[in-house]
This record gives structure tokens, sequence and C-alpha cells, in this order.
């Protein structure tokens, strides 16, 4: 993968050149279209749309036998007997899903800045097919120090570690970690000097372990022991302040990939109707916390596995208005679009115009990765001063101070 960012440059450039031809082709067609108004007159001539509904059905080929006899028992009168439904069962506590898209604030204003940089880790490996390629990646074998070669996973994945820029001795939380994909990736860049590997649920925390015991044949000695890395069982809301330089909140979310795919336990299933309705207010307030624990000039990373746009771009909407109305806390919303096209090759990004603070993997049959929703945001290190006077006095709003 690390070669094909760097192909991406002379692919970059060609599309651009594509697209000034593209633009030069558009502009000679609006041209036409003005020089020769009749052409275009007699073209619509022809028109289907402007044929009426009686000729066209004297014209067309009808299906006679999926016609309703209006003299038998399924006429139109007899079906409309149990129609319209007056009462439907359940409907004291039935929630529009529509509602839950009110909370996403569209005229919310934050600070956004373009990313033009995206770092590979030097010790980071991934490997991919290329696109058109629908070959399988056989199972991964034991090597002479007892640990896996490799481990599959969706190549989504990839960018929120990626996005989360680990510098070496960063202090990390993985909030939502459990079975640990992320956090795997984190610790194979060797930078993190310290990492917590977190989840709400105890059998899911024993995963965490097991997985990374299979492919780190120094866990215990080098990071255990060392106290580089540590694993918890705690519910990420409640997990007390402390001052982490980088935070991935990868939270539970509707698993789009998974739930088209499986009918077991899906949370699309009727008796999950509330718990998937309260996920955006779940996940907002992990990402809310994770703001909290990040120190100043630090990362934090808030991703999904959705194509929801309130479990996206809503939640980091909802989160940025908590944060600004309860704390002093500022954060910057990067833009990681400029950076992101050196990976056009290796993924289908979903058109900025339709995304307000993240990046979202589109899935597509050349290369089937996704959705991977994530979204970059610094703490900052200082507060913004905006001058509107030369007078000397201070007011404060939180930590944003003007001086006027
Ligand atoms: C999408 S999965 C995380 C996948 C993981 N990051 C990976 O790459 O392998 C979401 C995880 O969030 C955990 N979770 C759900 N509610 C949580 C909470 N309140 N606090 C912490 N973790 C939670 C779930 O148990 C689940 O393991």
């Amino acid at each position: 993968m690390r070669t094909l960012f760097n192909l991406e440059k002379t692919y970059i450039e060609e599309s651009l050149a594509k697209k000034k031809r593209v633009q030069y082709l558009e502009k000679i067609w609006t041209s036409e279209e003005n020089v020769s108004p009749e052409i275009s007159t007699i073209e619509r001539e022809d028109d289907s749309v402007h044929v009426s509904l009686e000729k066209s059905l004297a014209n067309a080929d009808i299906d006679s036998s999926r016609l309703i006899d209006e003299n038998t028992m399924l006429s139109a009168p007899i079906l409309s007997q149990f129609l319209p439904a007056t009462k439907i069962k359940g409907k004291e506590d039935w929630v529009l899903e529509s509602d839950h898209f009110k909370r996403f604030d569209k005229n919310l204003s934050a600070n956004i800045e373009k990313e033009y940089e995206m770092h590979f880790p030097e010790h980071l490996n991934v490997y991919c097919f290329e696109q058109n390629n629908y070959s399988k990646f056989e199972g991964p074998q034991t090597g002479a120090t007892g640990v896996y070669n490799y481990y599959l996973m969706d190549g989504g994945s990839v960018l929120p570690v990626l996005a989360l820029d680990i510098k070496p001795g960063d202090h990390i939380l993985d909030m939502c970690a459990a079975p640990g994909g992320k956090s795997f990736l984190a610790l194979q860049t060797l930078y993190p000097n310290y990492l917590v590997c977190n989840d709400s649920s105890l059998s899911r925390v024993n995963r965490i372990l097991n997985v990374l015991e299979q492919y780190f044949y120094d866990l215990d000695k080098r990071w255990i022991k060392a106290n580089r890395l540590k694993v918890t069982q705690r519910d990420g809301r409640l997990i007390q302040k402390e001052n982490y330089s980088r935070v991935l909140v990868d939270v539970p979310c509707t698993t789009d990939r998974l739930s088209v795919m499986e009918n077991d336990n899906n949370i699309f299933k009727p008796g999950r109707i509330k718990e998937r309705l309260k996920l955006p207010e779940l996940q907002s307030e992990l990402l809310l916390s994770a703001m909290k624990l990040v120190k100043k000039g630090g990362v934090v990373v808030y991703s999904t596995c959705s194509l929801s746009p309130i479990q996206n771009d809503g939640v980091v909407s909802m989160a940025l208005k908590k944060i600004w109305e309860e704390t002093n806390l500022e954060f910057i919303v990067k833009d990681l679009s400029p950076a992101l096209a050196q990976v056009q090759s290796v993924y289908r990004l979903a058109d900025a115009s339709l995304m307000k603070y993240g990046q979202l993997v589109i899935p597509f049959k050349e290369q089937n990765y996704g959705p991977t929703y994530f979204c970059k945001l610094q703490r900052m290190i200082e507060s913004v001063v905006v001058l509107t006077s030369v007078n000397d006095e201070f007011h404060s709003h939180g930590n944003n101070y003007i001086l006027v």
C-alpha cells in the first residue's frame, strides 16, 4: 500500500488533465446547443414524454395475465376494505428515525483546516490486491516465532489509524478496541510509548488479548511488563481524565456491511430498534469523552463502519456543539481530503461535497472496502485571539479570548 500511495502522484496529475479535457468539451457542447436551437426542438418532438397516456397504452405490449379483473374476488374495491390501517401496534413508543436527524445541527460553524500530508509509518506493512483482482488471501500461518504472519482486515480500517498520525513516544487510548484490529495496527507502527486498549465488554476485552498474543511474540516482555500496553474494561464515557496524545473512538454502529450479510443478531431486527436508534446518542457521548481525554495539540479520530450521515458527520456535529457548550476546550476539524488524494487508487471516497467533517470509504466492486467513516479532530494548543479594537480590555468566552 505504501508503494501505491507514492504512485498516486502521477495518477492525480493525469486526473487533473482529464478534468480539464472534460471541462473543455462541456464548453463546446454548451456553445453548440446555443448555436442551433432548431436541432434541439426537432429532437424534442420525438420525445416520448410528450406522448399522451392513451396513445402510449394503445401502442404498448401489455401482459394481460397480470391485469386484475374487476369482476373477480381480487377486484380493487374488495382489496381496499383492508386499507387504510387505522392503528399501528406498538405505536406508543414509536420514534421516527427522522426525529433523530433533527439533532444534526447543519448550521454549526466549526474551525476546519485542510491537511495535505498523511504519514505512512516506516514499520507498518499493509498489503492489498490491486483493483479488479478478486483473489482471496490464504489464512495466516504461524512461523518460527510461533506467531501468525499477518492479520486480515477490511482495507478501510487502515485509514482511521493513519489519520491518528501516531508519532514516536505517543500515549494512545483506543477507547472501543475489541476485537483489536486497529490497536494491532497502532502497535505495528512500533511508535507508541503507551497504548491502552479499552472496551466495555468483558468477553470482547479477552479477545483483544488473544489477538495481540497471536501476533506479537514479545507482547508480555516488550509491551505488557514494560508498562507500554494496558488492556482495560470500562465504559468509555466514564474513563477519568488523562492526558493522551492520541485517542481513537471506533464506536459501536450499525456495521452496515455485516448487517446486509448476516441475519444473526442483526442490529436492524425489530427487537433491537431502540438500541439502534440510541446509537447516535451513545456515539456522541463516547466522542465527547474522548475529546475531554486528549491533551492540548493531541488528536482524536472518530470512526464508524456505517454509511449513515447521522452516525458520521451528525455525531461529530453533536459532539462539537456539546464540547463548545460544556467546556472551554477548543478543537479544529482536519479536512483530510487533500491528503487522501494520494490513496485514490486504493480507496473510493465519498464526494467531498456530500461530507461536512469527515471522510467516507465507499465499497465498490473493483476494490471492496468499507464502509469506513473517519474524522480527525485536533485539540488546539493556543486559544484563538480575535482583535476587534485597540482597547486593551479582555473579554473571555471560555478559552476563546476576544480583545476589544
Ligand atoms: C466497532 S467495534 C470496535 C472495533 C475495533 N476498534 C477494531 O478495530 O477491532 C465497537 C466496540 O465498542 C464497544 N463498546 C460499546 N459500547 C462501549 C462503551 N460504552 N465504551 C467502550 N466500548 C464500547 C463494543 O463492545 C465493540 O467491541
